[in-house]
């Protein structure tokens, strides 16, 4: 069997990698319209970070798995085609901000139409509004040449960045949805048979074509909204006195509940929660049901609120003024283990302490400089890209980035965090020092006896005399 891939991302490399690592008897072709992006794949430095990629590629690349910009003969070649091109929200007319773009998805179906000689099984492995197969059905069928059959079939992809070799590997479940017809039973047996090659049978879960595109915005619509649920409480442990990962702990040992998606933080960020919620909301409109769409536009409601929230904290702690303040921000990622920063709270947070005047220390282990800077200097968090730039300085190690600043903003949870010298980082740092731990890594107490100011998220504000006497902090 021969496979192409349209979409050499997140999701398309990190899948093919592992499907060529699985299935030696299957030659898999990824493809992109990006040749930058193609030829980082066939080098040494793959255009994405995540742990154990390198090795797996390495081992089938040119092998049985090949990275191409030639989709022409990749499509024409393939008995069966992915579509994992990107998905973003609309930015402008009808459903701008929520609605899912399927101008890619479209076009790498009018390509399919116009290059295809052979019968083909299409699969949608981009994440798609309910009923999407059906509108790439119609263009390849409006485009059929005679004596050409296509199937289309729905197979969502559920790893997350940072995990996503060990998720590919071991999932959880792998979802075929197919129309309820002969030839579409024959097209879901013969995908199933891919995923059989190191996927136990009963986690291959079958299901028509609507409800597998459903279950994915479902899936990640539970997944964010136990965030933004832990999150909404650890507001009411800040205010009270209670501890939310004291809380997380109790609720999640409760087996109906579970302990996962518990951790509460500065706020969800990645590519995929905001994008599918929006995209679910803007169904749920659409089909005249305003009480659900309100019902999951909480969600995002929420996790704007946290973001807000915990800068706002920053702020209030520095004396309500960060105007020239130095301040470090370790982590932009949207999470550990990735160089991702689509929709990381890291952008909020630098924005808002962008806007109130400060200058930002910035450390990732991952994440490009250049991409810091194209993310704070995009239209839409900046009106002055020049005063930001002249404001950040990107550093390649964290005690640089700490030295002679005010505060250090833990933005993202990278383990190498934990294991920081702070003693060290306190005497670098001006007096007094302040620690906003937005990931609940470090251990406060200890934090405490070395002399920094700490405040995290869900737990009760450290009053110190001195902020009382600024009159800054409300009472209880
Ligand atoms: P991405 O932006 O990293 O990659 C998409 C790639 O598709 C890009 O390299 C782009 O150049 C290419 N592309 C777009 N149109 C093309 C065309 N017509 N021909 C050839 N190449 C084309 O996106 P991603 O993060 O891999 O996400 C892909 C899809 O998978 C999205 O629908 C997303 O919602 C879904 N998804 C993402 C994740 C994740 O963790 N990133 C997880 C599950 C599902
Ligand atoms: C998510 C889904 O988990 C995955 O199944 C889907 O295929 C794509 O979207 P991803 O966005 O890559 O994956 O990472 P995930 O681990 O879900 O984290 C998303 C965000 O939520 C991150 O910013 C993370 O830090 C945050 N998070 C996660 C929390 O704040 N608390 C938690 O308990 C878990």
């Amino acid at each position: 069997m021969k496979v192409c891939c349209i979409g050499a991302g997140y999701v398309g490399g990190p899948t093919c990698a592992v499907m060529a690592l699985k299935c030696p008897d299957i030659v898999i072709t990824l493809v992109d319209k990006s040749s930058e992006r193609i030829a980082q794949w066939n080098s040494d430095k793959l255009p994405i970070y995540e742990p154990g990629l390198d090795e797996v590629v390495k081992k089938c690349r040119n092998v049985n798995l090949f990275f191409s910009t030639d989709i022409e003969t990749a499509i024409k070649e393939a008995d069966l085609i992915f579509i994992s091109v990107n998905t973003p929200t609309k930015t402008c007319g009808n459903g701008k901000g929520r609605a899912a773009d399927l101008k890619y998805v479209e076009s790498a179906a009018r390509m399919i139409a116009e290059i295809a000689q052979s019968n083909k099984i299409v699969v949608e492995k981009s994440t798609v509004p309910v009923r999407a197969a059906e509108s790439i059905m119609h263009i390849l069928r409006a485009n059929q040449k005679p004596g050409i059959h296509y199937d289309i079939l729905s197979n969502p992809e559920f790893l997350a960045e940072g995990t996503a070799i060990n998720d590919l590997l071991n999932a959880d479940r792998v979802l075929i949805g197919g129309e309820e017809t002969t030839e579409g039973h024959e097209a879901v047996a013969k995908l199933s048979w891919i995923y059989e090659h190191w996927i136990p049978k009963q986690n291959i879960l079958t299901t028509n074509t609507w409800s597998s595109e459903l279950s994915k915005l479902a899936a990640n619509a539970f997944l964010a909204q136990r965030i933004s649920s832990i999150n909404s409480l650890s507001a009411v442990c800040e205010a009270t006195g209670a501890d939310v990962s004291e809380v997380a702990r109790a609720v999640g040992l409760d087996s109906r509940i579970g302990s996962k998606f518990l951790q509460a933080s500065v706020g969800f960020g990645g590519s995929c929660f905001q994008k599918d919620i929006l995209n679910l909301i803007y169904i749920c409109e659409n089909l005249n049901l305003p009480e659900v769409a309100a019902y999951w536009q909480q969600v995002i409601d929420m996790n704007d609120y946290q973001k807000r929230r915990f800068s706002q904290k920053i702020i209030e702690s520095l004396f309500n003024t960060v105007s020239d303040k130095r301040i470090a921000i370790l982590g932009f990622a949207f999470k550990k283990n990735t160089g991702d920063t689509r929709e990381t709270a890291a952008i909020t947070v630098c924005q808002t302490l962008l806007e109130e005047g400060a200058k930002l220390d910035i450390y990732d282990p991952k994440v490009e400089p250049e991409q810091i800077i194209d993310d704070l200097t995009h239209p839409s968090v900046t009106e002055s890209p020049e005063n930001v730039k002249k404001a950040v300085q990107i550093h390649s190690d964290p005690y640089s980035a700490v030295r002679a600043t005010h505060a250090l903003v833990i933005c993202t949870e990278w383990d190498e965090f934990v294991d920081l010298d702070f003693q060290r980082i306190y005497q670098s740092m001006m007096k007094p020092a302040y620690i906003f731990d937005g990931r609940k890594i470090l251990d406060h107490e200890r934090l405490h006896q070395i002399g920094f100011h700490v405040q995290t998220i869900g737990k009760k504000y450290q009053r110190s005399g001195l902020l009382r006497s600024w009159g800054i902090v409300p009472q209880l």
